[in-house]
């Protein structure tokens, strides 16, 4: 009993020593929150966006918050942002990335060097193999595009959720572009992994923020050791390799370069399954939900696929649908700018390593100390800054458009021309990678229903479902719920 005290006021005596910090010269406005330790924890982990916003209208720009004992100091000035995107410094990108691995995918690379990914990523997702790919995933679309119309007809309807629907095809079409073959995946398995994944992505981000409950974490365990062998390949415990060329044998490769042991190749394989697939179904989702939602930004994105192209009885013609990607879209592309925009959300996180001056463009300079987080949260501010946006929570499928019909990029804040007016990507050094195999995807998906699927919502006067708040921070944001929809395949006059 006498331990158990001693140990009990030892902790609080802790906690409050721990608790003590307070602002000095210079630095942000420091708001810990009321609960020892815990700070803003709660309303961090509920919806970031909401907290981050009253953080904004309290303090301004820039403030420091605690967070499970970390304090984090949240830049909001799009103006600013290169003062942290460009220092590498006194900024580190990669240890918070290390302590995300281990958590959401238990997966630990001691010899990792991110830029060396980074640079070998940058081979297969860009330049030359960006055309190969696309045309992959293009024809994989097809086929599974080719599967849903043998099961439809021009003259009875089928339901289903928008979001099931889109995150199933991206995902499926994805996986086969990049994890396998029509030939080694039978539709069946493929359902297995897409419904495995599902499962896991659901509680991926109770698993960041380190708040599963018991029975949460036996699924999410469950969840990722199905996911590793789903992901195992024969050829993942053949040692001596295959010569085959692809993606996922090339990305074992560099692992095992790197002295990565079979298991860690496993649980990589999850962590690239989530990377490269658990952002364009979501996306697709909400630019096709506000497509359904918009009828004027439906009819215009329908005229120009029917200018591109030249509907023939209906059909969009498959050698222009198989090169989508390479014809000039902008009202697509203001369409899918202004999704983005609205429901792209990551987090930019660094690690203080040592202390930092912090000069924003306001002519303001503070002082970041050694051992916090620096964070950009671009949903804020640049994306639903009324400042730079008028209506942000608008959705206008023009707003990204010339009166001339040209890509509009010339967005204010402060008078000031800004560079970051959205950043669905991220910037600097860590920007997505993927950016480009993504929009194409994304692009040949929408072209390829709007013109063989006559879809359309269950109830006309439904809207879209709410965003579920506990995806702010991990880059596409998911629904809170689904919206119904039906579709036929459309007749051939
Ligand atoms: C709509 C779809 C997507 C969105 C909105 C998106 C968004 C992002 C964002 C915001 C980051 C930067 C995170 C940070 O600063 O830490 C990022 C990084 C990354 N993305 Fe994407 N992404 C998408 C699709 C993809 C796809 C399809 C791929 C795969 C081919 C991909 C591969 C990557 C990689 C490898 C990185 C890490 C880059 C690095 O750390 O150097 N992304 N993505």
């Amino acid at each position: 009993m006498f331990w158990t005290i001693i140990f009990l006021l030892g902790g609080i005596a802790f906690v409050i020593i721990f608790s003590s910090r307070s602002r000095q010269k210079n630095e942000p406005p420091l708001d810990k929150g009321f609960i020892p330790w815990l700070g803003h924890a709660l309303e961090f982990g509920n919806d970031v966006a909401k907290f981050l916003s009253r953080m904004k209208q309290k303090h301004g720009d820039i403030f420091t918050v605690r967070v499970c004992g970390h304090y984090i100091t949240v830049l909001l000035d799009p103006n600013s942002y290169d003062e942290v995107l460009n220092d590498t410094v006194s900024l580190d990108l990669n240890n918070y990335t290390r302590v995300l691995m281990q958590r959401m995918f238990s997966l630990c690379l001691p010899n990792h060097s991110p830029d060396a990914e980074r640079a070998w990523m940058k081979q297969h997702f860009q330049g030359p193999s960006l055309a190969k790919l696309s045309s992959t995933m293009h024809s994989h679309l097809h086929t599974l595009l080719r599967d849903e119309e043998r099961s439809c007809s021009p003259v009875e309807w089928k339901e289903d959720g928008l979001f099931s629907f889109c995150y199933s095809m991206l995902f499926r079409a994805g996986y086969l572009t990049l994890f396998g073959t029509e030939k080694s995946h039978s539709l069946t398995d493929l359902t297995a992994v897409y419904r495995e994944f599902r499962r896991f992505d659901g509680l991926l981000t109770k698993l960041a923020h380190s708040t599963l409950k018991n029975e949460e974490k036996k699924i999410a365990s469950q969840s990722q050791k199905q996911l590793w062998e789903m992901l195992s390949p024969p050829w993942l415990s053949d040692r001596g390799g295959s010569t085959s060329n692809s993606w996922q044998q090339s990305y074992r490769s560099r692992l095992q370069n790197e002295g990565v042991d079979l298991e860690m190749q496993k649980r990589a394989m999850v962590l690239q399954l989530w990377v490269t697939q658990g952002n364009a179904g979501p996306a697709a989702f909400w630019l096709l939900g506000f497509l359904l939602t918009h009828p004027e930004a439906m009819r215009a994105v329908k005229e120009e696929i029917k200018g591109l192209t030249q509907l023939e009885g209906g059909l969009l013609q498959h050698h222009l649908l198989d090169t989508v990607d390479q014809h000039s879209t902008p009202v697509f592309d203001s369409v899918l700018t202004e999704t983005l925009r609205l429901t792209a959300a990551a987090f930019i996180t660094r690690e203080v390593v040592q202390d930092k001056i912090l000069p924003l463009a306001s002519g303001q300079q503070y002082r970041i100390r050694k051992g916090d987080r620096v964070c950009l949260f671009p949903f804020v501010s640049p994306q639903m800054d009324p400042e730079i946006h008028d209506e942000p929570e608008q959705f206008r499928y023009d707003r990204f458009l010339n009166a001339d019909g040209t890509e509009k990029k010339s967005f204010y804040k402060g008078g000031v021309r800004l560079k970051y007016y959205n950043m669905p990507w991220g910037a600097g050094r860590k920007a997505c990678v993927g950016r480009h195999f993504a929009v194409s995807g994304i692009k040949q998906f929408v072209f390829i229903v709007l013109s063989r699927l006559e879809l359309e919502l269950c109830d006309p006067t439904a809207t879209l479902p709410p965003v579920n708040p506990s995806r702010y921070g991990f880059g596409m944001l998911q629904p809170s719920g689904d919206l119904g929809v039906r579709y036929r395949l459309k007749t051939v006059r």
